[in-house]
């Protein structure tokens, strides 16, 4: 049993695969695995049925868990029972086998089994018992519960006690949209539709089986009758396993029909005579449960906790990424201006409790004709993303949103097309969509492969995804629409899951440079911007040239509260502050939002200050209170952010050199570094730094493949792709490229050895600037990859 990272491997990038299937199956953390085989190597266990010290062991670790597992759902044990089943279908199948179904007799309404159209197959298969016993079967649509709720008689005969059934999920596993949880109390009371038309006793069944994989679930605010949940869905290992959850005073009222080892009480083998376990979890657990697996899940609670810090975290994790990736797919388009995507969406993600992180479409050529899923599948596989294709056991869900008729879907069978198979269009019409779905250890990094693959391989006229994105930020900047520049810092609990994941250079795969073209003299490999100075770097493949430098490079600073510009030289862990453009977080405790428009009339709260940056007075606008509280919470000192006024110029009469306007830079627009002078630097060093790690430390906006060190001390002009740039002298360092950039920590490399090789000279990398053309301030593109030509001063 190799527990050598197997499942986390998955995560690894440097393996390619991007997993976006975690509402069929989430990834388990290698930590789960190996310690839940370390317990069963310490440990033995025993049968439960038995008396021995093993299997007592195993009696009362299971205790715990059923402990545990009410607890994650705030269930108290007073009003809760955990019955632990082999998934969610099985659970499913033992309310329909027990409810007290009262079939109708002549003129006596009998009890009714109402469903969600939206249901899951294995919701809707109850139905294969139930019309046998005579039970009236009621389809219901969504919006019907809440269009047709009524107010029940005032007076009416309360003593009716035929027991109704009402499912439904709590998140379709279809579209990942959230069904109210408040439908709960609402059935039961009688205030919704169905219960409202129908006398009798009311009992909810919620599936929570998606739901409960990614979004925190609270029955002390709806004390559902039953839920099942499968357990894989929420940790990725154990599998086999999920629950029933029931209400204790519903329980009561269940029948056992069959019974097995361990439920009963007393029992005759010659006659018929059962008395059933008084005790709810014993009478339903037919024979030995999966006792190793239940204890497994244990480790499972674990590790959840221990990498996340809880649902809640999760939640917002998970739909930022679903939200971001919402936001781009749904605005790219062809050439022809036609969209690429059709998202089956209720709404527009804008909160976590009406949606789920999962995305459900179908492609569109630019004609507008779908594109069959299993043609994106099959690409998709090409690019090692997983995702899950065709109808998802959700008919329903599948009929209401692609518009399939009961009819067409029955011709589609005759067309030959079953449940799971690979015929995707029947007359150019879809029989099923695409979905992609996140977990915690999901990434913005899985986002961004995944929308660039839809990009390269499914857009007419192809773009990146920063294009796209910088299509979004230019409408942002000239016309203020409602985007945010999102802030991170490194204190909330989901940071920690990047921890266990594979570092920052193997995540950084999306810029990344072929080996090849390494040989290729002169070519752009990195563009990196910086929006707050001194902070971490936002890395980009395709990037706005503005009138200041790169659209937003060092757009805002932090300083302290007497106006001071913070920068890492006295405080390091500003590079721990991270950005997002398209708020792919939403605001949260470890995440703030500032609007990326700079128009003070729309934000009464920001002030215009004055500042100094290198001994330039500049004229700032604050960013508020929130922000300056927040910021000043992590570093520990007051301080406050702020941006340059979009009114202000800055003079630049002490620097004739670069006589260009400038952001709260330091010194020029754009600073450009060569691989060639890093690695002949990192070569002479005694620290085991990698090239990456001092790339990083150089804080350039460009980085280029070049062919002889500090060849680029020389250049006088160069072309990147169409854009002609000025050289505009050299960069001279200082002991802040000591500061490693992905921990805040100092080292007294690369200086020590750069000023050793330089006999003295410590300069790194040249400072470039631009002139755009008047008419188009914002027409020019830098993308990586663009081809460099470099021109030396003349002799
Ligand atoms: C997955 C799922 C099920 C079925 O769960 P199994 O583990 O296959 O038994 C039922 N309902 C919903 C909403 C689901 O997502
Ligand atoms: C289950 O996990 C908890 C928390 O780590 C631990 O305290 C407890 O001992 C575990 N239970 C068993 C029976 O292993
Ligand atoms: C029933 O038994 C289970 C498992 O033995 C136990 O966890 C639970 O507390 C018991 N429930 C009641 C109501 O006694
Ligand atoms: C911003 O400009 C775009 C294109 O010019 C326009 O479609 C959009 O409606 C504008 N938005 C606002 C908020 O004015
Ligand atoms: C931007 O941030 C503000 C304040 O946090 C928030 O109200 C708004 O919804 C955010 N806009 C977007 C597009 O996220
Ligand atoms: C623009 O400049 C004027 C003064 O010149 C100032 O009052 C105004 O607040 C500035 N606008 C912004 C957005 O900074
Ligand atoms: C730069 O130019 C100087 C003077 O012409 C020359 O000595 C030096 O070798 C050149 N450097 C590189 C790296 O080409």
């Amino acid at each position: 049993f190799s527990h050598h990272h197997f499942n986390s491997k998955i995560n690894n990038h440097n393996d390619g695969i991007t997993y976006l299937d975690h509402a069929g199956a989430t990834l388990y953390p290698e930590s789960l695995v190996r310690d839940f085989c370390s317990d069963i190597s310490r440990n033995i266990y025993g049968n439960p049925h038995s008396h021995n010290p093993s299997s007592r062991l195993t009696h009362d670790t299971m205790e715990g868990v059923r402990f545990r597992v009410l607890q994650h759902f705030n269930a108290p044990p007073e009003e809760y029972s955990v019955i632990f089943t082999s998934g969610c279908t099985a659970a499913l199948k033992l309310v329909a086998e027990s409810f007290p179904w009262r079939p109708q007799v002549e003129g006596a309404a009998g009890s009714h089994f109402c469903y969600l159209t939206d249901c899951h197959t294995s919701v809707v298969g109850m139905r294969g018992l139930t019309s046998g016993w005579g039970v009236v079967t009621l389809p219901v649509i969504p919006q019907e519960v809440e269009s047709r709720a009524k107010d029940v008689a005032e007076g009416e005969d309360v003593t009716c006690q035929t027991p109704h059934l009402f499912c439904y999920p709590a998140q379709s596993n279809f579209s990942g949209r959230k069904y109210p949880l408040s439908h709960v109390r609402g059935i039961q009371a009688r205030r919704l539709y169905p219960a409202c038309e129908l006398r009798g006793r009311w009992l909810v069944l919620l599936d929570a089986a998606s739901h409960v994989s990614c979004s925190p679930l609270n029955l002390q605010d709806c004390p559902a009758d039953f839920i099942p949940i499968s357990f894989y869905k929420m940790f990725g290992f154990p599998t086999g396993l999920g629950a029933l959850l029931v209400r204790n005073d519903a329980a009561g009222i269940l029948k056992k029909t069959y019974f097995g080892g361990g439920t009963a009480a007393a029992y005759l083998s010659g006659e018929h005579y059962y008395v059933h376990s008084a005790n709810i979890s014993d009478r339903f657990e037919d024979g030995t449960v999966s006792f190793l697996d239940i204890i497994a899940l244990n480790h499972s609670f674990d590790a959840l906790y221990k990498i996340t810090g809880g649902m809640h975290n999760i939640q917002q994790h998970t739909f930022g990424l679903a939200r971001y990736t919402y936001m781009l797919l749904s605005s790219l388009c062809h050439g022809n201006g036609r969209p690429v995507a059709r998202i089956y969406t209720e709404g527009q993600f804008e909160s976590p409790s009406t949606q789920g992180a999962i995305l459900n479409f179908n492609l569109m050529d630019s004609r507008g004709q779908i594109i069959g899923y299993s043609q994106v599948d099959r690409m998709a596989g090409l690019y090692n993303i997983h995702v899950r294709t065709g109808c998802f056991c959700n008919t329903g869900a599948c009929q209401s949103f692609l518009g399939i008729t009961n009819q067409q879907m029955k011709r589609n069978l005759q067309a030959g097309h079953v449940c799971g198979d690979s015929i995707d269009l029947v007359d150019g019409q879809p029989t099923g969509s695409v979905r992609v779905s996140f977990g915690y250890m999901s990434t913005f990094e899985d986002c961004q492969r995944f929308l660039n693959f839809v990009a390269e391989c499914f857009v007419e006229k192809p773009v990146t995804v920063d294009q796209l994105m910088m299509q979004k930020l230019k409408t942002a900047a000239s016309n203020g629409s409602n985007q945010n520049l999102t802030i991170k810092i490194p204190n909330g609990e989901i940071c920690k899951v990047v921890e266990e994941k594979p570092t920052e250079a193997s995540l950084r795969g999306f810029g990344r440079r072929d080996s090849n073209s390494q040989r290729e003299a002169y070519k752009l490999t990195n563009i990196y911007i910086y929006p707050i100075k001194s902070c971490a770097a936002y890395e980009v493949h395709d990037w706005l040239l503005g009138p200041l430098g790169l659209l937003y490079d060092r757009g805002w600073m932090v300083v302290n509260e007497n106006g001071v510009c913070l920068s890492q030289k006295r405080e390091p862990r500003l590079c721990l502050i991270q950005f997002f453009f398209l708020s792919h977080c939403p605001a949260g405790m470890d995440t703030i939002s500032v609007p990326l428009e700079n128009n003070i009339q729309k934000h009464p709260s920001h002030r215009v200050c004055q500042s100094k940056v290198c001994g330039d007075r500049v004229e700032t606008v604050d960013c508020g209170d929130e922000a300056a509280s927040w910021l000043s919470d992590f570093l520990g000192q007051p301080c406050r952010l702020i941006r340059q006024s979009s009114n202000f110029t800055r003079d630049m009469k002490k620097r004739p050199a670069t006589s260009m306007p400038l952001s709260l830079v330091n010194e020029a627009q754009y600073l450009m570094i060569s691989r060639a002078s890093v690695e002949q630097d990192y070569s002479e060093g005694d620290q085991l730094l990698d090239t990456q790690n001092v790339i990083s430390r150089f804080r350039a906006n460009l980085v280029i493949t070049g062919v002889e060190p500090f060849e680029e001390d020389n250049w006088s002009h160069l072309i990147i792709g169409n854009t002609q740039f000025v050289v505009a002298g050299q960069c001279g360092r200082c002991q802040m490229v000591g500061v490693d950039q992905e921990t805040g920590t100092k080292t007294k490399e690369p200086l020590l050895s750069l000023s050793a090789s330089r006999g003295g000279k410590v300069t790194f990398g040249v400072y470039l600037t631009c002139q755009l053309p008047k008419d188009s301030p914002t027409a020019s593109v830098l993308s990586v990859g663009s081809v460099i030509k470099p021109e030396s001063e003349g002799p």
